[in-house]
């Protein structure tokens, strides 16, 4: 892409704002942060804060056009093979539409029917295992929508195969009374495979090996693995290989959500995405939330160079929201080669990390406001709260509108260096009325579309995992030799024999 006109005028205009402060920006224009938004839906998107301009937005639009952005997005919601290391579609879109293809419907019916028996039944607990993409989603949504759970279920997550997590989620719960859902795409996931046999050995001491296996339901596109597992088939819900596991919340593998918040719930979350994805395949790129994200995320990382990003949402209930898109982003975009094999000559995915606001504010934005590195921010509000404590919800917003501010104007301060605050730090501000189902379905599905933006702008494929593949090789050679039934390999490096020499020696 850097060879094409879009790109060169882009880098042109990024130098012509070289020595441009966020401060002059918005004293030449008083009306710059009521023009550089863009609204859907209930949801607002202030990119004002960022060191661009109009000339910026139109020269992004005209980028993301010479990528094709148009065309992909029609070859992604069409169910063409855009997985084209994995040669399948990515067609998670699918899965949100009012009228989903038939096995989805199926699939949604099947998991509504266990959602309502099992909400009405004897459980008090459900325990979703899973890792990564068949954690995150279900454990973000859950605690997301807290005030929407109306059972006195448990839904708890376990995802670490360290037996310290084991232990913390099972804490205090009757095995008698317990249902576990495995979820794992693969079904071969060590993690998953791991927690889920110590569960069954841990529900058949309390009711024995014959009453054990009606404690659990699994998730998987490979329900002959789940039934070996010794999981009923009625318990047994389909995904599919054209769901990406980071972009799955959607399907079955948000069972474990439905559980908490209700078939109707889950369907408005549903909605909730089908409003984004509709957006971000008919709306112009100038007005598209998730377009104009991704671009910008272009504009911040290749002609800015900033390496990092952080999303930092004012809302308790969604703590767990930067390690979904942590790795939503980090997993789709942490390649090296774009999609024909062939190098970027580009940087692609920066590093994302962040925590709810205001926690962070006594933690890490010391480094934001006056760090060497320039770390641009997603911040994440609600005008009305899911509480009555409505004084602590001004306080949390007036926070958010202030670091937001803090970091753009600074406050020079030349007698006390240590006491100056440069500004012109970007930021961009996402405002929903309220954190419901459908926001939240919004939300995800608007970071779902801004990956891809990026993604198609660098060339890459962002729905495969190829590099998560090595580590796993690895650890399973060095497990076998951990527990004796595999010699040490002679040709391994000083360092790692002599980790697993002292480990062996010392444990
Ligand atoms: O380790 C990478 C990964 O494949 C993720 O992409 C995925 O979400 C996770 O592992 C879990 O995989 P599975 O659902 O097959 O257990």
């Amino acid at each position: 892409m850097q060879d094409t006109g879009e790109w060169q005028a882009l880098g042109a205009h990024r130098e012509a704002l070289d020595g441009v402060h966020l401060r002059d920006l918005f004293e030449g224009d008083r009306h710059r942060g009521e023009r550089l938004v863009a609204e859907t839906d209930g949801l607002l998107l202030d990119f004002s804060k960022n060191l661009l301009t109009d000339e910026t937005v139109e020269l992004l639009a005209a980028l993301a056009d010479r990528a094709g952005l148009g065309h992909r997005i029609e070859a992604m919601f069409g169910g063409e093979p855009v997985n084209t290391t994995e040669n399948r579609p990515a067609w998670h879109v699918a899965l949100r539409q009012p009228n989903p293809p038939p096995e989805v419907r199926a699939e949604f019916d099947h998991m509504a029917e266990f959602a309502a028996e099992v909400r009405n039944g004897h459980w008090h607990a459900v325990v979703n295992i899973g890792i990564g993409g068949s954690d995150l989603g279900p454990a973000v949504a859950t605690a997301a929508l807290g005030a929407y759970a109306d059972t006195e279920l448990d839904v708890r997550f376990l995802s670490n195969i360290d037996g310290a997590h084991f232990r913390e989620v099972t804490q205090g719960l009757d095995p008698a009374r317990t249902l576990f859902i495995v979820v794992s795409k693969t079904f071969t996931t060590t993690e998953t495979l791991t927690n889920a046999t110590t569960a069954r050995a841990w529900v058949a001491d309390a009711v024995g090996e014959d009453a054990a296996s009606s404690h659990f339901a699994a998730v998987t596109a490979s329900p002959n693995k789940a039934q070996d597992f010794g999981i009923d088939a009625e318990s047994v819900f389909a995904m599919w290989d054209w769901v990406g596991g980071r972009y799955s919340l959607a399907s079955a593998v948000g069972l474990s959500l439905m559980l908490a918040v209700g078939s109707d719930a889950f369907s408005e979350m549903l909605a909730g995405m089908h409003q984004i994805d509709e957006h971000f395949r008919t709306a112009p790129w100038v007005e598209n939330l998730p377009a104009l994200l991704g671009l910008i995320g272009i504009w911040n990382r290749n002609f800015w160079g900033w390496p990092t990003y952080a999303v930092l949402p004012y809302s308790q209930e969604l703590a767990l929201f930067p390690a979904y898109i942590q790795q939503l982003d980090m997993e789709s975009s942490g390649k090296s080669v774009q999609a024909d094999g062939t190098p970027v000559s580009t940087p692609t995915g920066p590093v994302v990390w962040g925590q709810p606001g205001t926690n962070g504010q006594h933690a890490f934005h010391q480094l934001l406001h006056q760090g060497t590195d320039i770390v641009p921010v997603d911040f994440i509000g609600f005008c009305r709260p899911n509480h009555s404590h409505i004084g602590h919800h001004d306080l949390l917003m007036a926070n958010l509108f202030a670091q937001a501010e803090a970091l753009a104007f600074g406050a020079p301060d030349a007698g006390e260096p240590h006491r100056s605050f440069p500004g012109n730090r970007p930021s961009t501000v996402l405002l929903g009325d309220q954190l419901t189902p459908h926001s939240l379905g919004q939300l995800v599905a608007l970071y779902e579309h801004k990956v891809f933006t990026q993604a198609t702008v660098w060339g890459i494929n962002p729905f495969d995992q190829w590099g998560v593949e090595l580590g796993k090789t690895l650890a399973s050679g060095i497990a076998a030799e951990l527990t004796g039934t595999a010699a040490p390999n002679p040709t391994r490096d000083s360092s790692t024999q002599s980790l697993i020499n002292r480990f062996l020696a010392h444990r």
